[in-house]
């Protein structure tokens, strides 16, 4: 079974793959969404989301970095994903799931979920750009206004001759609403020969089972488990074997989340480089206590180091409770 970290735009960058996948259990990173719209865009935008590109596109523990796709017009889409196989990318995958309002707008995203026959024709043009050895694959969501269309957009997408479906288990109106709906998920597997990974609301091992005997895929996708709890791809993994590793303690945590903002500190001021640490921290307060203990001090700053320190202020008897 493979475990793939999601894309999320303003969150999954380079820098924080490199962490969560150093913790393990990642077989497969996605980039956040490229957005197409008019005119060829150059290496260099695709080098920004997938700076791995100039690596073999692997990160440094040698995790493949599919490039995603974003637009709404067949021809260029089959440019740009003609072009990511140029540039190295060993997949290709085609964000159809994305709620954003001013996507939508512009016919991308979601509201494609819509009219399958549109996804059918943006992922054949795709597919046909790409060479064969090279994976084309697509991500969506079970229907836009309700969870109507996850079969029918799973056929065209098959019959597109996507190499994979990842259905993240909501309607574009549930937005992230819990719950996920992860039996729709089954019904889609069911009905098509293309591999399915599912995907939506695995936040500890007891929901990778729960969500393995419900759908019927061995392969997920997760995005806020992940980020939430870094070493949750390694106990799923783990508990496959039977295992249960001890969880990662709060200091390795808070070494990784140090290692990122270091990352981010060769390119970026501190004012950012602390926005994307409070970003990170603000998810791990779901699976740490001490991320929520330091989170009041650690929200107000705008310095890196200080934010590091913070991190580590944590007492071992606070640690303890
Ligand atoms: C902040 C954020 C950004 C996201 N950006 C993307 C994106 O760029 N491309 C995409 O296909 N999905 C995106 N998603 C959706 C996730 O990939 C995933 O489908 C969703 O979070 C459900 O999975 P989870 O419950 O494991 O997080 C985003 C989600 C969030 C919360």
């Amino acid at each position: 079974m493979r475990i793939f970290l999601a894309p999320m735009e303003g969150l999954v960058d380079a820098p924080i793959r490199e962490s969560l996948t150093q913790v393990g259990g990642i077989d497969r990173c996605v980039t956040e969404f490229i957005r197409v719209t008019h005119g060829l865009l150059p290496p260099r935008i695709f080098h920004k989301f997938a700076p791995e590109l100039s690596r073999g596109s692997l990160t440094r523990q040698g995790v493949p970095v599919a490039i995603q796709l974003l637009g709404s017009d067949a021809a260029q889409m089959a440019i740009h994903g003609a072009r990511a196989a140029e540039l190295g990318a060993p997949q290709v995958d085609i964000n159809f799931g994305c709620p954003a309002k001013t996507v939508n707008r512009h016919k991308g995203g979601a509201v494609l979920l819509k009219e399958p026959e549109r996804l059918y024709e943006i992922t054949r043009a795709v597919r046909l750009a790409v060479p064969d050895e090279i994976p084309v694959t697509a991500k969506i969501r079970l229907g836009y206004d309700d969870r109507s269309m996850g079969v029918a957009c799973g056929e065209a997408l098959a019959a597109a001759g996507a190499d994979e479906i990842v259905i993240h288990a909501r309607s574009k109106a549930d937005g992230y609403r819990p719950p996920a709906y992860w039996e729709e998920i089954g019904k889609v597997r069911e009905a098509v020969r293309t591999p399915v990974i599912a995907n939506g609301d695995i936040w500890s091992v007891e929901d990778y089972w729960r969500c393995r005997e419900v759908t019927g895929c061995d392969d997920v996708m997760i995005g806020r488990g992940l980020v939430s709890q870094p070493d949750l791809a390694r106990q799923i993994k783990a508990s496959l074997q039977g295992i249960t590793l001890a969880p990662m303690a709060w200091p390795a945590v808070a070494m990784l989340v140090e290692g990122y903002g270091r990352e981010l500190q060769c390119y970026l001021d501190d004012k950012y480089v602390t926005g994307r640490l409070k970003q990170w921290l603000n998810y791990l307060r779901r699976g740490f206590n001490e991320a929520e203990q330091v989170w009041p001090a650690a929200r107000k700053l705008g310095d890196a180091e200080s934010f590091y320190q913070t991190l580590m202020s944590v007492s071992p008897a606070e640690r303890a409770a």
